[in-house]
């Protein structure tokens, strides 16, 4: 393993979570029982207030939540530019009201030049910079080609009817907030380096500031005009093409033309008396997900208490475990070979944790994947909408890093992504989440990335009971992981589970990162003893969840992160 490997993660990973979520409070109490918003028929909780707006004006016009999905996704494009945008791509779990549940994959793909090692110096070293910012790091967008598959398939209004709010929006500007200003404001001096001249978001702001994305408006309506191939190849298309040659990129018209979105079965566990029904590969999210809770299942978490030293370990050894499977086994399913139902099978976890003590940590160094007989290796933003006719979504959807490749496309009005970083550049290498990964994440041409997004719906008893996903990088799963169980472990409400704080740990580096000022003192002296690895400093603070969930009496409640300027609306 490289010698630099934890300094550098540390750096990237805090530089990274730093930036994403700076300008927040952090060490916030909140009472765990309070309930968030409730309301009777309908919730749509997402990261900006006008999104949440846009897609409870769409169920209020008779739509449905898929309708409210792609309304709320096009107006986070205009409102949260740090992360939403048609320049990325993202996942979609779905619950019809009758049951039938099912996935959309919308993941970016490597463009066709791309190449094994495109991104290593001479000496076979990544060049972190080059998977990251400007043209080389942008995967093939999917965005677009997802919200036509799913308005073809589940929607019930017109294109137009769920897209006209969002290009007046557009139109008319959105109010920037503190969180906004200061993001900005970090990202100011990169955004003029990488697109080598001033853009839109380069010049100050102060909160409260109106921003008008004209150009966005005018892609929108050439979309709503030509449809998906006016993105896919139109005059869209060509203009994106364009942009990436002119700052030596490799994508091209083809690319474009021979994007796809996916429908895909979901990974579907359970656990206790709930059955989680999440994403499938090429997100990690479904199934590490699965492997963590299966492996906790057989202690008994609640009478440990939230957050206690016992339900800490046993949380953390089942992530470590999780995450090194991970690391080895997924990619991208259209390319690689990947056991799921044996890595989630009860035969194979019932094992994994035989080697667990809570008399100490098990070093990462001493654990690998584990074997499979047979088996040959070869910024984000979430959403959650339940609709009034009982339709329930989880959509995950990124740019990468905050916004993306920081390459921003001035006559369309988008910044475009950096999801390459997420394959494994080198075998070993971490990116930018401080992952590492093998073969079956190495790029390929029109390969889908490993991704860590979670999008997740949660039945009790048969019936619907929990939306939740987040951003977050790596952090993603875990944070989705804590949010469930407090819940059904710890009684809390769905703000408050939200609210609660939380803790991550990724197998490589060996460190278990908490939020700062929740945990105390004692607690991690403790863990310490027992050879865990703490890391609390530079204000990290993991994943920002948006969550609903259904009332024992059918009501709804939103649980909107507070980490964030995150907002739940409903009626
Ligand atoms: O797909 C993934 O796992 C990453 N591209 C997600 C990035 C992310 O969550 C950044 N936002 N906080």
């Amino acid at each position: 393993m490289n010698k630099n490997y934890s300094l550098r993660i540390t750096t990237v990973l805090s530089l990274f979570i730093f930036l994403l979520y700076s300008g927040c409070k952090s060490g916030v109490t909140h009472d765990p029982k309070k309930l968030g918003l409730t309301a009777d028929n309908a919730i749509v909780v997402s990261a900006r207030a006008e999104a949440s707006k846009i897609g409870i004006e769409i169920l209020k016009k008779g739509g449905n939540a898929f309708d409210a999905m792609i309304a709320t996704d096009m107006a986070l494009n205009v409102t949260f530019p740090f992360a939403g945008s048609i320049g990325g791509g993202g996942f979609l779990v779905y619950r019809k009201a009758n049951g039938e549940t099912g996935t959309l994959d919308y993941r970016e793909k490597a463009p066709m030049a791309a190449m094994h090692d495109m991104y290593l110096d001479e000496n076979g070293e990544p060049i972190d910079s080059l998977s990251r910012e400007g043209a080389l790091a942008v995967g093939v967008p999917g965005s677009i080609a997802g919200m036509f598959a799913v308005h073809k398939k589940l929607g019930s209004l017109p294109m137009a009817t769920i897209l006209q709010p969002v290009i007046d929006l557009a139109k008319q500007g959105y109010v920037v907030t503190e969180n906004q200003k200061n993001r900005f404001e970090n990202y100011s001096d990169l955004f003029r380096k990488i697109n080598e001249k001033e853009i839109m978001y380069s010049s100050p702001f102060t909160a409260n500031d109106t921003i008008k994305n004209p150009q966005l408006a005018q892609t929108l309506e050439r979309i709503l005009k030509n449809g998906k191939e006016e993105f896919y190849g139109g005059e869209t298309g060509q203009k994106l093409i364009a942009l990436l040659s002119e700052h030596g990129g490799i994508m091209t018209i083809e690319d474009l033309q021979s994007y796809e979105a996916q429908w895909r079965d979901p990974v579907v566990f359970n656990y206790k008396d709930l059955r989680v029904i999440s994403m499938a590969p090429p997100s990690s999210g479904g199934v590490c997900l699965a492997q963590i809770m299966k492996m906790i299942e057989p202690y008994d978490l609640a009478s440990y208490g939230h957050n206690s030293e016992k339900a800490i370990q046993v949380i953390t050894e089942a992530e470590r475990r999780a995450y090194a499977d991970r690391s080895h086994y997924l990619g991208d399913p259209d390319f690689v070979d990947i056991p799921v139902n044996t890595l989630i099978g009860s035969d194979y976890l019932n094992g994994r944790m035989d080697n667990f003590s809570f008399e100490m940590a098990t070093p990462s160094a001493s654990l690998n994947h584990g074997d499979i007989p047979g088996y040959e290796s070869m910024e984000t933003t979430h959403y959650s909408i339940i609709d009034q006719f009982g339709n329930a979504i989880a959509v995950t959807t990124t740019l990468n890093g905050a916004y993306g490749s920081k390459l921003y496309a001035e006559e369309l009005g988008f910044f475009l992504n950096n999801e390459m970083d997420d394959f494994s550049v080198k075998p070993g290498s971490p990116n930018m989440f401080g992952l590492i990964g093998a073969q079956a994440n190495s790029i390929e041409p029109q390969k889908r990335m490993l991704s860590s997004m979670t999008p997740t719906l949660v039945e009790k008893d048969g019936k619907l009971w929990m939306s939740v996903g987040t951003p977050g990088g790596s952090t993603i799963i875990t944070s989705v992981l804590q949010t469930i169980l407090n819940v059904e472990e710890f009684g809390m409400s769905m703000q408050g589970a939200v609210n609660a704080p939380r803790f991550h740990h990724q197998w490589l580096p060996d460190v278990v990162t908490f939020e700062p000022n929740a945990f105390g003192k004692g607690l991690l002296k403790k863990l310490q003893k027992k050879g865990y690895q703490i890391r609390q400093e530079n204000s990290v603070i993991l994943g920002k969840v948006d969550g609903i969930r259904v009332l024992p009496d059918g009501r709804l409640e939103g649980g909107a992160d507070w980490r964030g300027d995150d907002t739940a609306i409903g009626f």
